[in-house]
């Protein structure tokens, strides 16, 4: 039997994440059982006429599949299944161009937070908002120096409505953690995928297209004094790159430029937590990242830690 003990060990070795048969409640998340699931589905079922099987992997493994594109392992695909399948090639499905529909680009540009969160919590551009439990926003309300910038929410996101909060989201907070950034007070996490992509894919380059001006908007209003840019697409999205021939690895140690508002913010890049799930040796440099993102906030006055809270208690 597998126990949440054994996962822990796993992890703690380094040789987690692990996908597990999903014939008994995950043992990492004693909260989130079939019963849950089975709720959501009845919820979702109501409203969709075709019945829908959700098989989901841990929350460990869902980022690494969707980091490295790579296939649910044959034990994933023997899940039993909660519902009646649907061939999963027809949800995750990605479509190769989307439009915002017209006069959307400028009610973003225009709106406000609270808006603009009404308006991702609506969104129905593209087949995700189908599929999706949650739109997810962000984490933060405007005011923290750091803005942190992910992919897509995965599973356990799409659950909760919140990002990083599946099991590169508790790496996330811990790495924070480490350099004193407490993730509820210091910063706003966002993400360039409002909604979960099916399965976990990557995220196309149409739906990366249509979500980033959220995410633009988004920034405009926060007014970021530094970014922490984690993974492939926010890179990409936020520094404007092509879609191939850039690396992580290259971006890396150095401070870049993220335009937004006619201001140019510092902005540091490191590999995607889930990456350093599936690569532990990689959470040297990940650290190595931290000190200089803690450079670049004290470079840009930033305020976190003790400092944010006795400005707070000034005020
Ligand atoms: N990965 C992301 O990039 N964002 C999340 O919110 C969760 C996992």
């Amino acid at each position: 039997m597998l126990t949440r003990e054994t996962l822990e060990v796993w992890n703690a070795m380094g040789i987690g994440p692990a996908w597990i048969l999903r014939d008994a409640p995950d043992p990492m998340f004693e909260g989130l059982d079939a019963q849950r699931f089975a709720r959501r589905e009845d919820k979702r079922g109501a409203a969709s006429p075709t019945p829908r099987t959700r098989v989901e992997p841990t929350a460990n493994s869902a980022p690494e599949s969707r980091v490295s594109g790579a296939a649910p392992s044959p034990a994933a695909a023997r899940v039993a299944p909660l519902r009646p399948v649907s061939p999963p090639a027809a949800v995750s499905e990605a479509p190769k161009t989307l439009s915002l529909p017209e006069g959307a680009e400028a009610a973003i540009a225009a709106a406000d937070w609270s808006e603009l969160r009404r308006m991702v919590e609506s969104c129905s551009v593209c087949p995700m908002s189908a599929t999706r439990l949650h739109p997810v926003f962000g984490e933060g309300e405007p005011g923290p120096g750091l803005v942190i910038v992910g992919e897509a929410p995965g599973g356990e996101e799409d659950l909760q409505g919140i990002p990083f909060v599946g099991k590169s989201g508790q790496l996330l907070t811990a790495m924070l953690e480490a350099i004193r950034v407490e993730r509820k007070r210091d910063c706003v996490i966002l993400n360039v995928l409002k909604c979960r992509p099916p399965h976990n894919r990557n995220p196309e380059s149409g739906e990366v297209a249509c979500c980033a001006h959220y995410l633009r908007r988004q920034l405009e209003i926060l007014q970021p004094k530094t970014i922490f840019i984690l993974g492939r697409f926010a890179a990409q999205t936020l520094l404007g790159l092509p879609d191939e021939g850039f690396s992580i690895g290259r971006l890396r140690g150095s401070i870049h430029a993220v335009e937004t508002a006619g201001r140019k913010v510092p902005a540091v890049v490191s590999y995607h937590p889930s990456y350093l799930l599936r690569s532990p040796d990689a959470k040297a440099k990940a650290w190595e990242d931290l000190l200089l993102l803690e450079d670049a906030m004290r470079s840009a006055g930033v305020r976190w830690g003790a400092a944010a809270d006795s400005v707070r208690a000034e005020a």
